[in-house]
């Protein structure tokens, strides 16, 4: 090569160098560049999640990766029915209460999971049917949901309610037999037990458009035209060795009836595509602006609950695996959630339920108020009653309502009633009878029949 020809090699060589080290420079100083998943969700408007055995939040090689790469978290078992409630009307939310505490020391928001399952119903529940059964779960999601207001992002109200197989319908389960229209019940006893959470139905083998998906979406598109309050599908994404090719065409229809879509529950079988599959399920989500967050079932694949799969990111040492950084990049190299906001859902056809206004004492008066926040459904009631002190405080108090005819109280929380029909009382217990100016307590009763025309009044004492 003579000197000529050397120099301009040697300028073209220098040249698409600086050329290629410009559009570097461009890329990086452009895209984003998460280091975590945390970092690299939350650039995107999105939460990356795990499921917590809260057992282990004590390991600190687990709490290390929990807290350095996740900003959700979701209990595995310490939120689900026989944990909560495992005597009736017993509750329990040591493990519950525990894991809300971690996520809000360290920036983490968390999944409810879940109110209503036909699995790990506890033994008192798996006996009962019928009315009795209809009560016990409307209960159950009433008190949880109260117990956890305000602290849960959002609620799998039910979990698999919907059967395998080729018919897209319900599956069995003394739940069902209480009645098709439990599901919806479910949901309007969670709003109305915390109004900010967000409402989700959860389910697996619903990753691409099958009969079991279209039956859930057809159930959800139903719920939208009616009111009933719902507002996200959880996708639990338990996988095999492959993906069904429409898996974000399915996401997206959900999304398209005006719902939020989460995948909630994310492992995938180890072999040779599995790092594809998580970038995959991580690209599916990234592209529909109604996707909210990921979150995996589990850390490590020591914690997964699929044994010998290592059906997770880190492997059992705490090691990114290559499924880590097919997600990382798919984190990085997606969209953000546009900040304009999506189009907003058409009005719901029934208005949600409004709380008659409280009867308040005009302010500088003793006495107390009450307000009533009802959820109705076909054959039975619950009533969430908010006891206000006037300016004066309380030592105790007293609520009176009036039921429709053929209506009975069945089940009073925090209060003790007096008669069941009719004019019905309910005095304060021990515990919430005495409150300063203007403190508010709440109680509740549930009731068979009519709820409709329950005013409730406030004597103080
Ligand atoms: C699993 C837990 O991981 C296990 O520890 C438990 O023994 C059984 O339940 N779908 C769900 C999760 O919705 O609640 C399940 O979690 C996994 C399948």
């Amino acid at each position: 090569m003579n000197h000529r020809r050397a120099l301009r090699a040697a300028v073209t060589i220098a040249v698409t160098g600086a050329l290629a080290a410009a559009m570097t420079m461009t890329l990086t100083s452009t895209a984003s560049a998460g280091t975590t998943l945390r970092a690299s969700a939350a650039e995107k408007g999105r939460y990356f999640g795990a499921a917590v055995a809260t057992g282990k939040l004590s390991t600190s090689a687990y709490t290390t990766i929990l807290n350095r790469e996740f900003n959700s978290v979701v209990a595995e078992n310490e939120m689900k029915w026989d944990a909560t409630e495992p005597q009736q009307g017993r509750f329990s939310y040591t493990g519950g209460d525990r894991l809300v505490s971690h996520a809000q020391a360290n920036g983490m928001s968390v999944r409810g999971h879940a109110l209503l399952w036909h699995q790990q119903e506890p033994g008192w529940a798996q006996g009962m049917s019928g009315s009795a059964l209809r009560s016990a779960m409307i209960n159950h999601v009433t008190q949880v949901a109260t117990h956890f207001r305000g602290k849960i992002y959002a609620w799998d109200v039910v979990n698999e309610a919907f059967a395998d197989g080729g018919g897209g319908g319900r599956r069995d389960s003394n739940l069902q037999r209480t009645g098709n229209d439990w599901i919806e019940a479910a949901f309007r006893a969670a709003r109305a037990a915390d109004p900010g959470a967000k409402l989700c139905y959860n389910d697996y083998n619903t990753d691409g458009i099958n009969a079991k998906s279209t039956g859930i979406y057809n159930m959800v598109r139903d719920f939208k035209s009616r009111g009933v309050p719902i507002d996200c599908v959880g996708f639990q994404s338990h996988l095999g060795t492959s993906l069904a090719g429409d898996y974000q065409a399915n996401l997206q229809r959900f999304a398209d009836l005006g719902v939020d879509v989460q995948i909630t529950e994310l492992d995938v079988m180890t072999g040779g595509n599995q790092a594809n599959i998580f970038g995959a399920v991580t690209r599916a989500c990234m592209n529909v602006s109604r996707c909210t967050g990921i979150t995996t079932w589990g850390v490590r694949d020591c914690d997964s609950w699929r044994g010998s799969d290592n059906a997770l990111l880190f492997d059992c040492n705490g090691n990114k695996k290559a499924a880590y950084t097919s997600v990382l990049n798919a984190l990085n190299a997606g969209p953000a959630i546009p900040t304009t906001p999506p189009p907003t859902d058409p009005p719901p056809t029934t208005p949600p339920p409004t709380d008659p206004p409280p009867t308040t004492p005009p302010p500088g008066t003793a006495g107390c108020s009450a307000s009533v926040s009802l959820n109705s459904w076909n054959g039975g009631f619950v009533a969430t009653v908010k006891v206000t002190a006037g300016s004066a405080g309380t030592s105790g108090w007293n609520v009176g309502v009036t039921l429709a005819s053929g209506a009975s109280v069945t089940n009073t929380w925090s209060a003790t009633a007096s008669g069941s029909t009719g004019s019905v009382r309910f005095a304060n217990v021990d515990y919430n009878g005495r409150l300063g100016a203007g403190q508010v307590t709440e109680f509740g009763f549930q009731g068979t029949g009519s709820g409709a025309g329950i005013t409730p009044t406030c004597t103080a004492s």
